[in-house]
């Protein structure tokens, strides 16, 4: 279920910390998990993580649904984290969420109909000064306006 390759990559992980500490590791290892199979995690996958980790079950169901970064369904190619928390609010974040939503035709937890592009409301993601934003990938787009979101739909591919 998990690569050997992804086995690779959270080995790198778990070698950071103190033997017998590797569930440490877990949501680097979800992260890696969740990126080779599509951007989101199956209860499987979940399970694979634990059995790999040596760790319960309930504790990586526990990380995988208190961060905002996993996906617990199928999400498009690429995934609009939009944060809707005080700053980017007060600065119009909910006015542009909207605006992405009709743009793409979707509501936020779908994916458009080519399978580009999902939408997801997150909290803070820590660029407050830089609100409204959002994230796609791992890159950081700030002081958002409709045009800047044109902009960036149209950069997708
Ligand atoms: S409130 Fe949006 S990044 Fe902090």
């Amino acid at each position: 279920m998990i690569s050997d390759q992804a086995k690779k990559e959270i080995n790198t992980w778990v070698a950071k910390y103190p033997e017998g500490k590797q569930s440490s590791a877990v949501m680097q290892a979800l992260t890696i998990v969740q990126k080779e199979n599509g951007g989101s995690l199956t209860n499987e996958l979940k399970q694979a993580v634990a059995d790999y980790l040596e760790m319960p079950t309930i504790s990586v169901q526990e990380v995988a649904t208190f961060y905002e970064n996993y996906n617990h369904k199928p999400v498009g190619k690429h995934v609009v984290r939009f944060c809707h928390n005080i700053s980017c609010m007060l600065n119009g974040s909910d006015e542009l969420i909207s605006y992405l939503e009709e743009k793409l035709d979707v509501k936020t937890g779908e994916i458009s109909k080519d399978g580009l592009v999902s939408v997801k409301r997150v909290e803070c993601l820590g660029a407050c000064v830089g609100g409204p934003m959002c994230q796609i990938g791992d890159q950081y787009y700030e002081k958002l306006t409709k045009k800047r979101i044109d902009e960036i739909l149209d950069g997708l591919k």
